[in-house]
């Protein structure tokens, strides 16, 4: 019978086994690559102290390829509980040091039970992904396992936070993990995710590609849209999950965090006066209104490098976090067109499911012509973005800083579509189209079409129409935004509203 001593020594010897993964060798190439271990992830990730490992004797079960002498305690991924500034966090690290953090059925299994206790306790999950895929020695096993976890990605999906780190190789199906959760951050040159990588590009189209123009990061954060943002390093990667899990609440049934506020709710801003240039055609930047009226002016953009004509992201207004949807009149005169109102219409969808208010700066001259937009569906990806902010029953206040037309109107959280609060300023202009094109249509015939172009100008690229009808609620002077908002945020806190009973709507996708 051994001692005691014995006993812990064997404990501790596991123990330690597991925490050096792959061995030192392993370890030293990851840095070498530029890239932290799963562990140094995590311990950059959760608050010092708090991290909690699950699972870590849990060892593969296959026989084939001689694997049942190769067996390492966790099997390439850790996985437990842990904390993110005070509040329960569940994580998943993928370990490239064993197996390439490769995917195998008892792996798949520790990942879909923390999904499980996540969904349980109400708490967000974090996958840091680093992976060479399915585990080749496995089979379908390790598929059946991928599957799983997608099943898992979509039941969690709406009830807690889901974010994903791409920290290293993600390709093949295991890219639909991270794709289907709700923020994906990527890593500038050692992250990289495709579906079919460069080589069998090359066999069946002939494209040359390398990886990192294929799937790297910028690839995703501007290209495709698939990755929402992108960091210099892992460190920075994990301090951008820190910082985007403040301003959500950790499920479905809570409220976003408030934080104390230190700066003036009534805090008026002069310069916002003048923002808005007197030529209607002149550009100016959307996020300058955007920083002004947040608390202590922190703005979290969501998807900074794609659609730029639409932005996304959060502030706080009082402490309370809101999402913000803003029409970028600097960028294509903020047009809205099909990247726009898919980004857009993904990120409305999230804050209402995790009640965030949703405030709209609007300035939008219509949707986008062209073969291009017709031809790639503009009609129903328009429609998506009309869907979400339909659908969307969290409270919606609306700040129309200049155009204000067509369709858009409508789609950009306009009374009609249940918004609560509609504000504008003077210098707004809400008509069916502007004045220029509304002439040539009415006075097609007319010889003096310039003074009919002042007429309507006059009359109707104003917001005084929209007000004496009731659509808009309240004209504003600009300088103080921060303290409207404010008010109509904090009138709209206790909202109960909800649509009819339903399996799931048919959102035009
Ligand atoms: C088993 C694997 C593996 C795999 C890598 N390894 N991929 N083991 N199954 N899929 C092992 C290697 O043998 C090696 O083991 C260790 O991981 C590190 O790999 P290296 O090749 O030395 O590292 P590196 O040079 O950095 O290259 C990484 C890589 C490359 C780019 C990921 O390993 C690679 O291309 N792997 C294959 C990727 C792949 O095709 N996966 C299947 C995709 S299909 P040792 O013991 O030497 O350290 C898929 C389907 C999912 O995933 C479907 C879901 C629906």
């Amino acid at each position: 019978m051994s001692t005691l001593e014995e006993k812990y020594k064997v404990f501790q010897e596991r123990n330690q086994a597991a925490e050096l993964g792959g061995g030192k060798d392993r370890i030293e190439k990851q840095h070498s690559s530029g890239k932290k271990t799963a562990r140094e992830r995590i311990n950059d990730l959760i608050d010092p102290g708090t991290f909690v490992e699950t699972d870590k004797l849990v060892v593969h079960q296959c026989r084939d390829f001689e694997m049942d002498k190769r067996k390492i305690s966790g099997d390439g991924i850790i996985t437990g509980y842990g904390k993110i500034d005070g509040r329960l966090v569940y994580v998943f690290a993928q370990d490239f040091t064993v197996f390439g953090g490769t995917l195998s059925r008892t792996n798949a299994d520790k990942i879909v039970k923390l999904m499980d206790m996540s969904m349980k306790m109400g708490a967000p999950v974090i996958g840091l992904n680093d992976s060479g895929g399915a585990r080749i020695q496995e089979g379908v096993r390790s598929l059946a396992g991928y599957a799983d976890i997608f099943y898992m990605n979509v039941m969690s999906s709406g009830v807690v936070p889901q974010i994903s780190a791409i920290l290293g190789p993600c390709a093949g199906g295991a890219v639909y993990s991270p794709a289907l959760t709700d923020f994906i951050v990527m890593v500038k040159k050692t992250s990289y995710m495709f579906v079919t990588g460069p080589d069998v590009i090359k066999a069946v189209t002939h494209e040359d590609v390398t990886k990192n123009a294929l799937g790297g990061a910028m690839t995703h954060n501007t290209k495709s849209g698939v990755a929402h943002f992108a960091a210099e390093d892992d460190e920075q990667a994990m301090m951008i999950i820190r910082e985007l899990l403040s301003f959500l609440p950790s499920n479905n049934m809570e409220d976003p965090p408030v934080k104390p506020c230190l700066d003036d709710i009534n805090r008026e801003d002069e310069k916002l006066q003048t923002i808005i240039p007197a030529d209607p055609n002149k550009p100016y930047e959307i996020k300058e209104i955007i920083t002004s009226v947040a608390d202590d002016h922190n703005y979290f953009e969501v998807m900074p490098y794609y659609a730029e004509n639409l932005i996304i992201g959060f502030i706080r207004l009082n402490g309370r976090p809101v999402g913000v949807v803003a029409n970028q009149p600097a960028v294509q005169a903020g047009v809205l067109d099909i990247n726009s109102s898919i980004k857009g219409a993904r990120f409305i969808r999230f804050c209402d499911a995790f009640n965030i208010p949703i405030i709209t700066f609007e300035d939008v001259p219509g949707f986008l012509p062209g073969t291009i937009q017709e031809f790639g569906g503009i009609i129903k990806h328009g429609a998506q973005l009309l869907y979400a902010y339909c659908e969307a029953n969290v409270p919606k206040i609306t700040l129309i800083t200049r155009k204000a037309y067509g369709g858009a109107y409508c789609v950009m959280a306009s009374k009609h579509i249940g918004a609560d609060v509609n504000l504008a300023y003077p210098t707004a202009e809400i008509a069916v189209m502007g004045a220029e094109g509304a002439v040539n249509i009415l006075y097609r015939n007319e010889e003096d079409k310039a003074s009919k172009v002042e007429e309507y100008k006059a009359n109707f690229a104003n917001p005084y129409k929209a007000a004496e009808l009731g659509y808009i609620d309240e004209i504003i002077n600009p300088r103080e935004t921060r303290k409207k908002l404010i008010q109509a945020l904090e009138m709209c806190k206790n909202k109960v509203r909800s649509n009819p009973p339903k399996k799931h709507g048919n959102i035009p996708l």
